[in-house]
C-alpha cells in the first residue's frame, strides 16, 4: 500500500516542503529511503524503526521504500522522522492517517517515541502557510516559535504515541501558543562609559542612522565598552523585524526559543572564517552577518581579522544581503546590520604619537593595512579614542541609554518620512541623499574638504548621509554647516 505526509526541510534558513511517500510491499524486510537524504536522513531509519515498536505499533516486516520529493533537492537532518513514521503506518494500513490531510509534520523522533525540537520551526509553519496547508504538526518545544506565524493552525505533540488518535479521526496535539515577545532586555548601559564624549555622539549618530563606525585608540580607553552598549541604544524592532530575526536564529538554532524586541549583536572572535563571517561551507550555513540581521556585528581588533574575512565583508554591507553559491543553485540572505569595529592604532596599542611606542616602522604598517583601504572606505564614523581623563573616571556616569536611544527614535522617525518605513539615512540611495536639503554655506564647506582631504567619491556620499543623521538628531530640516563640519570630523582618519 501507498501512504503519503508533508514535511519541510532547511536550505539555508529557508524551509522547503517534501512530499514523504511510502510503499510496503510484500518482499524480504528491507528500509530504503530515496531522494538525495544526507547521513541524518538515512539514518532515520533506524529511529523510526525504534519510535515505532517502542509506542506500541507493530514495524511492518516487509519490503519498505520512502521517497522524498522534489527527488533533486538533498534533505538534511532529522526534521523529517515524524512525517516519515506517520507515512509508514499508514502504508501498512495500521493507522488511518486521512485526518492529516492538509497537514504537514515535522519533528525528530527518538528511540522511545519522543518527539525531538527542530531548528527552523518558524520558516516551516510560513512555508506551510505559503503553500497553501491547513496546518502543521511540530513538537512541543518548537510551538512557541512555530505559532508566531499567523494564518497557519500550529499544534503540537511530545511523543508518537500521540498519533494512535488518528484513529478516531482527530487531528492529533495541542493548540500551540504563540511565544511572548520580551519588551526591553536588560542591556549595558551607555551611562557606565565616562568621558569620551566625541565617542558618546559618535555611538548616538551610528544608532540614528544605521551609520558603520571604527574606534581606533589605546588599550583599555573604553572601545569594547562603548561597542557592547549599542544595542541599548537602538529602537526596538519593528513587527517584521522581529519575526525576520526569529526566523535567522531559529534556523541557526541559536537563543533559547524565546523571542526579544531587542536587536541582535553579534561579536565574532577574530579567528573567525570568512565563511563563518559571511556564510557557506558545506552544507551552507549563514554567517555572522545574517545573524546580526537588523542588529549590531561588532569586530573588536580589527587589525586581527583575517584579510579574506574582512573583504568578504565588503559586498554585503553595500547590499545588504549576501548571495551563497553552491552546485544547486544560490541563495540571498538577509544581512542588514550596522557594523561596529574597534582598533588600537599599532600592535603594542599605544600609537606613534606615545613616546613609549617601540614598534618598527614596518609593523606599524603592516598592522594598519586594515585600517585602510575599501572596507574603510565603507565605514561612515571613524573615531579617534584616547584614554579617559581620572576626573571623567572619577566623575558621574554619562548620560543613560534610555535619553540617547529618545533622541535615536525620533531622528529616525524623520529619516523613515523622508525615506520610507524602516529605513536610515545610510542606505539612502544616491538620488534619495541628492535630494537632501543642504545650505550653501554646507556645501561649500564639503566642497572644501573634499579639495583638501581628496575624498573618494563614495567618501563624499557618505558624509553627506552622516550629515544628515547629525542634522536629523538636532531636528534641523536643513543639513547646516555645523551638521556638515561634525559629519566631516567623523570622517577625517580614513580620508588621511
Ligand atoms: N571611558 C571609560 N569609562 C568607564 N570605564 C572605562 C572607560 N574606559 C575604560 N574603562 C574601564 O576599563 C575596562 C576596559 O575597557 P575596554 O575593554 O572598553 O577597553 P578597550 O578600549 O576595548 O581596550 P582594548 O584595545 O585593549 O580592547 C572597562 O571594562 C572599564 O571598566
Ligand atoms: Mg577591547
Amino acid at each position: 500500500m501507498l501512504a503519503e505526509t508533508t514535511s519541510f526541510t532547511l536550505d539555508g534558513i529557508a524551509a522547503r516542503m517534501i512530499r514523504v511517500e511510502v510503499d510496503v510491499h510484500r518482499g524480504l524486510p528491507k528500509f530504503q529511503i530515496v531522494g538525495l537524504p544526507d547521513a541524518a536522513v538515512r539514518e532515520a531509519r533506524e529511529r523510526v524503526r525504534a519510535a515505532i515498536a517502542n509506542c506500541g505499533f507493530d514495524f511492518p516486516l516487509q519490503r519498505i521504500t520512502a521517497s522524498l520529493a522534489p527527488a533533486d533537492l538533498r534533505k538534511a537532518g532529522p526534521a523529517m522522522d515524524l512525517a516519515l513514521a506517520a507515512a509508514l503506518l499508514g502504508a501498512a494500513g495500521e493507522l488511518c492517517i486521512e485526518p492529516l490531510a492538509g497537514w504537514s509534520l515535522v519533528g525528530e523522533l527518538a528511540l522511545d517515541g519522543t518527539v525531538r525540537p527542530v531548528r527552523g520551526a518558524l520558516a516551516m509553519a510560513e512555508e506551510a502557510r505559503g503553500q497553501g496547508r491547513r496546518g502543521v504538526i511540530v513538537p512541543e518545544a518548537n510551538g512557541p516559535e512555530a505559532a508566531l506565524a499567523e494564518g497557519i493552525s500550529v499544534r503540537t505533540i511530545g511523543n508518537f504515541a500521540e498519533l494512535a488518535g488518528l484513529d478516531s479521526g482527530e487531528v492529533p496535539g495541542q493548540v500551540a501558543v504563540p511565544a511572548e515577545i520580551r519588551d526591553r532586555d536588560e542591556l549595558p548601559d551607555l551611562a557606565d562609559l565616562r568621558g569620551q564624549s566625541h565617542l558618546r555622539t559618535a555611538v548616538e549618530v551610528a544608532a540614528a542612522g544605521g551609520h558603520g563606525l571604527l574606534m581606533i585608540g589605546p588599550p583599555g580607553a573604553g572601545k569594547s565598552l562603548a561597542a557592547r552598549r549599542m544595542p541599548s541604544v537602538l529602537p526596538p524592532l519593528s513587527g517584521e523585524e522581529i519575526l525576520e530575526v526569529a526566523r535567522i536564529s531559529g534556523a541557526c538554532g541559536i537563543g533559547d526559543g524565546t523571542v526579544t524586541s531587542s536587536r541582535p549583536f553579534r561579536a565574532p572572535h577574530h579567528t573567525v572564517s570568512a565563511a563563518g563571517l559571511v556564510g557557506g561551507g558545506s552544507p551552507p550555513r549563514p554567517g555572522e552577518i545574517t545573524l546580526a540581521h537588523c542588529g549590531v556585528l561588532f569586530l573588536d581588533e580589527l587589525c586581527e581579522f583575517s584579510r579574506p574575512s574582512l573583504e568578504a565583508l565588503r559586498e554585503p554591507l553595500e547590499t545588504g544581503s549576501v548571495t551563497i553559491s553552491r552546485a544547486r543553485g544560490r541563495q540571498a540572505l538577509p544581512c542588514r546590520f550596522t557594523l561596529v569595529a574597534a582598533a588600537n592604532p599599532c600592535p603594542c596599542g599605544r600609537g606613534e604619537d606615545d613616546p613609549r611606542c617601540r614598534c618598527t616602522e614596518m609593523a606599524a604598517r603592516r598592522y594598519r593595512a586594515a585600517l585602510s583601504g575599501a572596507l574603510v572606505d565603507r565605514i561612515d564614523l571613524v573615531v579617534a579614542v584616547s584614554q579617559p581623563s581620572a576626573e571623567a573616571l572619577a566623575g558621574p556616569g554619562g548620560e543613560s541609554s534610555t535619553a540617547v536611544r529618545e533622541r535615536v527614535i525620533t531622528a529616525r522617525e524623520l529619516m523613515a518620512g523622508r525615506l520610507g518605513e524602516g529605513r536610515t539615512n545610510s542606505g539612502a540611495t544616491p538620488e534619495e541623499a541628492g535630494q537632501f536639503k543642504v545650505t550653501a554655506a554646507a556645501a561649500g564647506l564639503l566642497a572644501e574638504a573634499h579639495q583638501t582631504w581628496r575624498l573618494s567619491g563614495r567618501a563624499h556620499g557618505r558624509i553627506l548621509r552622516v550629515a544628515r543623521t547629525v542634522a536629523d538628531l538636532a531636528g534641523s530640516t536643513a543639513v547646516g554647516e555645523e551638521h556638515m563640519a561634525s559629519a566631516i570630523q567623523f570622517r577625517r582618519r580614513s580620508a588621511q
